[in-house]
């Protein structure tokens, strides 16, 4: 099957059952995107499907088929997204390990509400658990991305 990860066309010819998460670490070596339950409830994991924000451990190969995949290292090509900058400016990250999947979801939110209340902010990003209690710089950092805060 085809498919496209960060702008790079891929084929894959393996078990179609296979975790998109795995292709993605253990084949193309983008260990960016991260491990955790690996059944769909820690956000460690989401990647965009075509800019959508997906669990990448329980999405199985079949769905990624002519999708566009992108992953943390994809995001921007020098780390400048918005949500890069903020998440550097504001020292979001603690041990770090949660980190590209909540910056995969905000990314993916602020594509789809670029101005987002508080209520958005918490409906999508309590998806991603962040056992280190990051969440009030990860609020912080999707606020100052949608320039919401001030520099
Ligand atoms: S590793 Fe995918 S949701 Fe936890
Ligand atoms: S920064 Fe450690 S789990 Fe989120």
């Amino acid at each position: 099957m085809d498919l496209t990860v960060n702008g790079q066309a891929r084929n894959f010819g393996g078990d179609p059952d296979m975790p998109l998460l795995w292709y993605l670490r253990d084949e193309l070596g983008l260990t960016g995107t991260k491990f955790g339950c690996g059944a769909g409830y820690c956000g460690a994991c989401v990647v965009h499907i075509d800019g959508v924000a997906s669990f990448s451990c329980v999405t199985p190969m079949t769905v990624a088929e002519g999708a566009e995949v992108v992953t943390i290292e994809g995001l921007s090509p020098d780390a400048s997204h918005p949500v890069q900058v903020a998440w550097r400016e504001l020292n979001v990250a603690q041990c770090g390990y949660c980190q590209s999947g909540q910056m995969m979801q905000a990314a993916a939110l602020l594509a789809e509400t670029p101005d987002p209340t508080d209520d958005d902010i918490d409906g999508v990003m309590t998806q991603n658990i962040c056992r280190c209690g990051t969440y009030p710089r990860i609020r912080a950092a999707i606020k100052r991305a949608a320039g919401q805060e001030a520099g």
